[in-house]
């Protein structure tokens, strides 16, 4: 996306994981106040706050959303607003209400006032158990055993055919398990990947809610907000895909991501008490094939395990340490 073909955007969800630090990178990208950040109820932190706009919305009441777009005059939306795994399975209602019904929202805002593009996130969550495990093909099974997965699925095709029938330029991505250092998640089944690292560095141990050799896929969040601003920028002639984007950057067991920690901090101690998060753990993929979003969009992860973890630890011993 061109500074030329945008006005301003919209990040709705922008207190949560990803959206805090989205937020702040296109803040940084097409300036301050073309970035209105919004958030539903959770207190927006000092740094979201002094460095742009900031209005609480729910995507879930339409008008909330309407009022905004019209008084910033938003011609983007990054829909950063879900509801994760392990609360959806906890709250299927209110997974079907905010993922399906709030993306309907928006989906039907960002038409009625002729937007330029939206992102929509989707995840591995839209894999299930009979889909191939490793290397996980682009165009495969989508069988998902969680109501997040569910919403994700029906989300991408909803995005798809905004696409193709209202010609409405939705774009999206299935991302892995994210690991960031400023915002924690909320409520995933990959969220053992992230706690880890707060524990090792605050506790020296951990007890960890999946097998240690439960292998998913995962991404450091600088790949994660480089991918989801590149997609937008991508040139849509060269897009076969829109919303369903396969994308990983790394796979490790959680046995393999505790050995990695311990070659910074050895005293490290990591436990196993796999719990709920474990089966949905187990639906989903070990690694992913994103050759399609290498090819269409010109993906390449920056980060692997060992800098990854690296930096994640840097940060948190700078911030917890000194
Ligand atoms: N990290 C997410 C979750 O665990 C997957 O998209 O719910």
């Amino acid at each position: 996306m061109s500074k030329r073909d945008m006005k301003k955007i919209l990040v709705a969800g922008a207190v949560g994981q990803i959206g805090s630090e989205l937020t702040m990178a296109l803040r940084e990208k097409f300036g301050n106040d073309n970035v209105l950040a919004t958030g539903r109820k959770t207190k927006p932190s000092e740094t979201l706050l002094n460095s742009g706009p900031f209005e609480f919305i729910d995507i879930t009441k339409k008008e909330t959303v309407e009022k905004v777009v019209k008084d910033y005059d938003i011609d983007t939306i990054y829909n950063m607003a879900a509801i994760l795994s392990a609360v959806g399975e906890k709250n299927p209602q209110l997974c079907w209400n905010v993922n399906i019904n709030g993306l309907y929202n928006i989906f039907d805002i960002a038409l009625e006032h002729k937007m330029t593009r939206v992102f929509v996130p989707s995840s591995i969550a839209v894999f299930g158990h009979e889909t191939p495990k490793e290397n996980t093909p682009q165009e495969t099974v989508l069988k998902p055993t969680t109501m997040y997965g569910v919403s994700k699925v029906a989300g991408e095709l909803l995005g798809d055919y905004y696409f193709k029938i209202f010609n409405l330029d939705v774009r999206g991505l299935r991302y892995p398990g994210i690991i960031s250092s400023e915002t924690l998640p909320g409520g995933g089944a990959t969220d053992y990947a992230v706690e880890i690292f707060y524990e090792a560095i605050k506790n020296k141990k951990y007890t960890c809610f999946v097998k240690e050799d439960t292998t998913l896929p995962m991404m450091y969040m600088p790949d994660c907000i480089k991918a989801s601003i590149d997609l937008m920028d991508a040139d849509i002639s060269r897009l076969k895909h829109h919303c369903d984007f396969n994308l990983t950057a790394m796979s490790f067991s959680a046995g393999e991501l505790a050995d990695e920690i311990k070659k910074h901090i050895p005293e490290f101690e990591c436990k196993y008490k796999p719990d709920f998060r474990q089966d949905i753990a187990d639906s989903w993929p070990s690694s992913i094939d994103d050759s399609a979003a290498q090819k269409e969009w010109g993906w390449k992860p920056e980060y692997d395990l060992s800098a990854m973890a690296k930096d994640m630890i840097k940060v948190l011993r700078k911030r917890y340490e000194e």
